[in-house]
């Protein structure tokens, strides 16, 4: 390890984020009666810039009248280059009540992005004397995000979270696909004739995991278009896990319990992780850093990666 000891990430669970037009109010209790552990009213891209204000004010409305339980209540501003941006932040943290937990910064190209709706926050907390600060989470969907994640994921103290917005991504990426996340048709090697899928969402992921990571933000994967897809939804969450990430978001009630499966560790894999933290405290005792577990190699670093697991778990069930 580094001099700089990697800061743990906040501890709560993130297994899945369910989206909900701030203009559509019949979705809120729904959402609100669901098994997804954070809530995101979004007044950005799923709400026309007609319904912008009537959203705005209907979710000030429900953050206090709707009982959100333990979820954490997060509202997905309008990025920082419209004219809506300003007004989101200010009659949110004046007019909206205490249970609000957290803001979603989308778009975010550089740490001046999110410094500046801290100024914004900070000022307003003080004015009207809140006593809850208000966390961010900020999403990652453009070239200028990916090129300066690092430093996004520096910028604020009131930072928890970090998500992979893949459409605006892939857009500003020119990539050519119009999916929301999942297997691209053509992003593939060529056999011996034979076509084999890869994933081009890998190194973008990697790149916030790493990032996140450094500075103890939650990394987690966005939105999966094709709702009707239930096994390419798994697919794609299955390898945002491996890669570190701790949730994905649903933008239909149906990807709910798929989230919460892929990213609750299995009792396989916490019993696993569980004998391989006994199997090195047997070997410590013997005065040895390195033993078998099944056939294989397992040393202190085993014990690091089996404590990710037992962790996680033990976080999401207490
Ligand atoms: N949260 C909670 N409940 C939801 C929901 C959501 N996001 N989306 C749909 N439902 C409910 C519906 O109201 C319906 O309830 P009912 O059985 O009581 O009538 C049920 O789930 C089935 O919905 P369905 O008919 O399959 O979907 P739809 O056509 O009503 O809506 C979408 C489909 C995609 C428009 C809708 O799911 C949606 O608005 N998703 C969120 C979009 C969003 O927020 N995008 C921004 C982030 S990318
Ligand atoms: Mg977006």
């Amino acid at each position: 390890m580094s001099f700089r000891i990697q800061p743990t990430a906040p501890a709560r669970p993130n297994r899945c984020q369910l989206f909900g037009p701030g203009s559509n109010t019949k979705l809120f209790e729904k959402m609100a009666a669901s098994a997804a552990d954070v809530i995101n009213l979004d007044l950005e891209d799923s709400v026309a810039p007609s319904d912008k204000d009537s959203a705005r004010q209907n979710v000030i409305d429900a953050i206090s009248n709707v009982d959100w339980g333990t979820k954490t209540l997060s509202v997905r501003i309008n990025g920082l280059d419209t004219p809506y941006w300003y007004k989101d932040v200010v009659d949110l943290l004046e007019n909206a009540g205490d249970r609000l937990d957290q803001i979603m910064i989308p778009k975010v190209g550089c740490a001046a992005d999110v410094y500046a709706v801290d100024a914004l926050v900070t000022a307003i907390e003080a004015a009207r004397g809140r006593k809850k600060k208000i966390s961010f989470e900020v999403i990652i969907e453009s070239a200028a995000g990916i090129a300066h994640v690092e430093e996004i994921a520096a910028s604020s103290p009131r930072l928890q979270a970090m998500s992979l917005g893949a459409a605006d991504f892939a857009a500003s990426m020119g990539m050519q696909t119009t999916g929301i996340g999942g297997t691209q048709a053509n992003y593939y090697m060529l056999h011996e004739g034979a076509n084999y899928w890869s994933d081009p969402w890998h190194w973008a992921q990697a790149a916030i995991v790493a990032a996140c990571r450094t500075h103890g933000v939650l990394p987690v994967d966005g939105p999966f278009g094709d709702f009707s897809d239930d096994d390419g939804y798994r697919a794609q969450a299955r390898r945002s896990a491996t890669l570190g990430m701790v949730g994905k978001w649903a933008i239909h009630p149906k990807q709910i319990a798929l989230a919460n499966e892929v990213f609750t560790p299995s009792e396989e894999a916490v019993s696993e992780a569980r004998e391989i933290l006994a199997a090195m405290e047997e070997a410590k005792a013997n005065g040895e850093g390195a033993t078998v577990y099944k056939g294989r190699l397992v040393d202190i670093a085993s014990i690091k990666q089996a404590e990710v697991i037992v962790r996680q778990s033990e976080m999401i069930a207490g």
